[in-house]
Formats: structure tokens, C-alpha cells, sequence
């Protein structure tokens, strides 16, 4: 098996993503006959390395468990087939695929589930999807590139290994994504679990405390916080984010609070101002949505 290198939406593909937005040539969208809802079994032991981890509120399964599905059983739900061009490789690749949607529907959901949280075990990284990005955006889970499962990724041309799972998203698909300030953080690779998880209670940090009443423009930064830099930071009071990143929320509230130049210019290019840094770069951020961004994380109060 090919060593499962670090995920994100990362370097390796994010820029390619963005030139070659708009790149879908057709979507055939065929169903495959399938079985019930909720259908999908959930195995106790690990039985390969292809095996997607579900965590979180699983019905039946006791709080802090996990549970493995098996590939061969997510190939066996309602899958469609995308013709992209530059996914993955140059030009164009079918890709095998089961929208989030589906699995959603497939998955046995615990009380309060509303949320899928997808992580990669390798570097922290993770990515949020909510029921209503899941119905919006269309979200899909990668299963085949060119009719190959991931016991035989990478495909020719592809110098990391994306598996053992990849989620993406694509204009194509959903027209919504064209809107998204960064798709990038909805495209993961190298994941490895999701967690059925409750939004409120995952984020609670962010909307409660001093996050509890805040200005207009710090609750448009807590939305790029959540969809963006929570992929690799934890928020306020510990609450859910990857963690990639080993900087504290207080280390970023430090500089966005005293520093706001540095903080501007390290989000939009971590690599100019420090050789070397692992955080991805933002070059489109305006200085409004970075203004936002830092009301959130100094939680700028509303005005009485
Ligand atoms: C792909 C993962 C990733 C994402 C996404 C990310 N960061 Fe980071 N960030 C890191 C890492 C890793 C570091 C530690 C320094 C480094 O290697 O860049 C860091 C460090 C920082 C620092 C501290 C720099 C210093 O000098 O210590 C700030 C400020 C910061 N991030 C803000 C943000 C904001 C705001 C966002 C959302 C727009 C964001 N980050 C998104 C990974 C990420």
C-alpha cells in the first residue's frame, strides 16, 4: 500500500483547483440500484486500510466508539459518475462518487447529528459540512479515479496519494461552490474518519462567552473561521478545529488584537513572512473579510 501522506485541501492541488474551476466537461449522474436507508453495516474491527472510521453519534453505538465501514459497501450505495477535467491528473477523469447527501441518508444517524466532520489522522486537518452545504454544494466522496479504487492510487501523473478518501466539490456539480470564498477547504484529501457530529455542540466555543453577542462584522468572520481556518486551528475555549496548526487561539489573538498588519499579511502569505510555514496562503482575502476575521477572534462586541 502506498504510504497515506499528509491530506488537506492542500498546496499539492488547491491551485490546480482554482485554474481549472469550471473545467467539468459532463456529469453523467448514473444510480446505481441500491438498499435501504440507513442501510450501510458498520463493522467494530478494522478489516483493511481502506476502511472510512465513523465516529461521533452513531445510533446503537456507544458514546466515544468508533465503527468502520468498508469501502465495498460505500461502492454499493447510489454512486455517480463525474467527467472532470484536472481533478486529479491533467485532463479528463471519470470519477466514481456518492454525494454527501446520500451517505447522510445511508449513515446510522445518533440524535442531534446534523454535521459531518471529515479528519485526516495523518496531519489534523479537518473539514466541516452541514446539512445545508451537504443539499447546496453537493459535496461527494471520491471512490474510483478512472474506474480504480484506492488500493491502486495514486493514478499515473499524481505524485501524492490521495486516499484513503478524498471529499470535493465542483462548480460543475453545484453551482453554489462558484461562490465559496475558499472551495479549497471543502476539498480534503487523505481522509480518514468523519464524525456524525452536532454543530452546536462542537462549535459551542464561538457562540457562546464573549462570543455570544457579536458585532455584524465578527459573526461574518466567525463564518470564515469555521469554513476555513478551523480546518487546521482550534477556535475560542477549545472548540473544535483541526489541528494542524500547534499555534494557541490565543497566539492568533495576540496578533490579530496587537498586530493586525502581521496577522493580514501572514494570512494572505504565510510563506512571505515566515520561510518555511506549513498554513496555507489567502492572497484573495480582502481587507474587509480580514477585518471580520479579526473582529471574530477578538471578539468585537455588539454595539449597545
Ligand atoms: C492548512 C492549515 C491552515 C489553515 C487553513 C490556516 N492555518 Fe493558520 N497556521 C497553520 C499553521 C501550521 C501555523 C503555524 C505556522 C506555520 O507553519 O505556518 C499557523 C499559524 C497561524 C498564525 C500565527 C503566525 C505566527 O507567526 O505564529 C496566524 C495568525 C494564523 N495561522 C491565522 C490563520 C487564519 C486567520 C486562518 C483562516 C483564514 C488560518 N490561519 C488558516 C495552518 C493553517
Amino acid at each position: 500500500m502506498p504510504e497515506v501522506r499528509c491530506c488537506s485541501s492542500l498546496n499539492p492541488f488547491l491551485p490546480r483547483f482554482r485554474a481549472l474551476r469550471g473545467g467539468v466537461l459532463a456529469l453523467l449522474c448514473l444510480t446505481a440500484a441500491w438498499g435501504a436507508h440507513g442501510a450501510l453495516a458498520l463493522q467494530r474491527e478494522r478489516t483493511s486500510p481502506y476502511d472510512l472510521i465513523l465516529t461521533g453519534r452513531l445510533a446503537g453505538v456507544p458514546g466515544g466508539e468508533k465503527r468502520y465501514v468498508r469501502w465495498s459497501e460505500l461502492r454499493a450505495l447510489p454512486t455517480s459518475k463525474l467527467k472532470l477535467a484536472g481533478e486529479f491528473v491533467k485532463g479528463e477523469q471519470e470519477l466514481t462518487v456518492v454525494f454527501l447527501t446520500d451517505l447522510w441518508a445511508a449513515l446510522p444517524r445518533g440524535a442531534g447529528a446534523d454535521t459531518l466532520l471529515a479528519t485526516c489522522a495523518s496531519d489534523g486537518y479537518a473539514s466541516v459540512y452541514r446539512e445545508s452545504f451537504m443539499a447546496g454544494c453537493r459535496p461527494f466522496l471520491v471512490l474510483e479515479i478512472n474506474g480504480q479504487g484506492p488500493e491502486k492510487w495514486p493514478p499515473p501523473g499524481l505524485d501524492y496519494n490521495p486516499g484513503p478518501y478524498v471529499i470535493s466539490i465542483s462548480p460543475g456539480v453545484a453551482p453554489a461552490v462558484a461562490q465559496l470564498i475558499d472551495p479549497g477547504h471543502k476539498k480534503p484529501w487523505g481522509v480518514t474518519t468523519l464524525e456524525l457530529a452536532n454543530f452546536d455542540e462542537r462549535y459551542r466555543g464561538s457562540f457562546s462567552g464573549r462570543w455570544a453577542a457579536l458585532s455584524a462584522r465578527a459573526v461574518a468572520g466567525r463564518e470564515i473561521w469555521i469554513n476555513s481556518c478551523a480546518s487546521c486551528h482550534r477556535g475560542p475555549a477549545g472548540t473544535f478545529g483541526g489541528t494542524k496548526s500547534d499555534r494557541t487561539f490565543e497566539v492568533l489573538a495576540a496578533y490579530a488584537g496587537y498586530n493586525a498588519d502581521y496577522f493580514k499579511r501572514y494570512v494572505r502569505n504565510p510563506q512571505g513572512v515566515m520561510a518555511g510555514a506549513k498554513m496555507e496562503p489567502h492572497p484573495h482575502y480582502t481587507d474587509a473579510e480580514l477585518d471580520a476575521l479579526i473582529a471574530f477572534i477578538t471578539a468585537e462586541p455588539k454595539q449597545r
